[in-house]
């Protein structure tokens, strides 16, 4: 009998997902494997939800958004005994490796099935870029470039208006959306978790920006900053006369997540699933699969599980300096 590997997303979908699924299974095919796609991520594998994927189920997506398996938020997995019945799935379906596609929760869930003994490998699947073992992950750029179109639309009609605009973007605890977005759409201030922020200086730094002559100004505000868009809003809104500006807010959301993959993440996610099949084959497991200068590279769980990447401080000085 030929030996069955089998995939999942998990989490946050998102752009580029499908290009990782198709580049698993075509790879593992190709290495003489049978290929399952279970649905819905872990709620899936704990219900026994899978089925064999064929080359031909796999055409046609590498340019589609989301995810064909589907994914979810599965609180079971995380519980006493969700691993276990998990791993009790896998063997009774004779599954003999798992490759977990999705962000840092998923990831975390796929370390804790590992040290079990079961052969998984993991893809760093998540706009939010909050993954160790990785300088970026499957949807980042698709998701940046997303934000960026809405920012560089809201600059033409801030500046008709002279206003300035508050756009929130996503990012969980993470302020990297937040901070390439800012840095690439020319915005005058960044807001984000890791660098605490005071009220009083969102408003200094729009007032300066009117004094400076500028026709508008932009704050890019990470989700999981101290204070949110709205939150930041209504204090200057208050203080109207210290800011200049008309002040207003544009909140994202999943509008970055739900677009179609661009040439970077369907590139990066195919690479990323040749790459974990061909670790299931080589009996490299219990690693996560990353992008580290230019390479593909694994990590191991051990390393990587269960933390947050942090902020890169070389990024933030710039945006001061530039917003002049
Ligand atoms: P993402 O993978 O996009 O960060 P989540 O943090 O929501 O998304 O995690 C996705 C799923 O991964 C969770 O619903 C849960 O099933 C699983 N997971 C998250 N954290 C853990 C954990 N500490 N232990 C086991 N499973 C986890
Ligand atoms: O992890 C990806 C992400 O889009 C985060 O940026 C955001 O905080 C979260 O997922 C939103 O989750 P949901 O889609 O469940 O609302």
């Amino acid at each position: 009998m030929k030996k069955r590997f089998a995939v999942l997303t998990s989490g946050g979908d998102a752009p580029g997902m499908n290009a990782a699924i198709r580049a698993v299974v075509r790879t593992g095919l190709h290495l003489g494997y049978e290929v399952l796609g279970i649905h819905e991520g872990y709620n899936g594998l704990l219900a026994s939800n899978f089925g064999t994927l064929t080359a031909r189920d796999v055409g046609g997506i590498i340019q589609q958004g989301g995810t064909i398996l589907g994914s979810a938020r599965c609180p079971e997995f995380k519980l006493d005994g969700g691993i276990q019945k998990a791993r009790a799935v896998l063997e009774a379906a004779s599954i003999d490796g798992l490759v977990v596609i999705g962000g840092n929760g998923s990831q975390t869930g796929a370390a804790a099935l590992a040290t079990t003994g079961f052969p998984v490998v993991g893809i760093a699947s998540t706009i939010d870029n909050d993954l160790l073992g990785t300088e970026i992950s499957i949807g980042v750029d698709s998701a940046l470039n997303v934000a960026l179109e809405a920012i560089d639309r809201i600059k033409i009609t801030a500046s008709s208006h002279h206003r300035a605009f508050l756009v929130e973007v996503m990012g969980r605890n993470c302020g990297y959306l937040a901070l390439a977005a800012g840095i690439a759409g020319g915005a005058e201030a960044v807001i984000m978790p890791e660098v605490p922020t005071e009220l009083q200086v969102v408003i200094e730094l729009f007032r300066e920006a009117y004094q400076r002559g500028k026709a508008h100004a932009i704050g890019v505000v990470a989700e999981g900053a101290q204070y949110n868009a709205t939150t930041l809003a209504q204090y200057c809104n208050a203080q109207k006369d210290k800011v200049g500006f008309d002040l207003r807010v544009v909140t994202l959301g999943h509008v970055q997540r739900g677009g179609a993959p661009g040439a970077f993440d369907r590139l990066l996610a195919t690479r990323f699933g040749v790459t974990a099949i061909e670790c299931l084959h080589h009996d490299e497991t219990g690693v996560l699969v990353g992008l580290q200068k230019g390479q593909i590279v694994t990590t191991p769980y051990a390393l990587v599980a269960g933390k947050t990447k942090g902020i890169d401080h070389n990024l933030v000085r710039m945006i001061g300096m530039l917003a002049a």
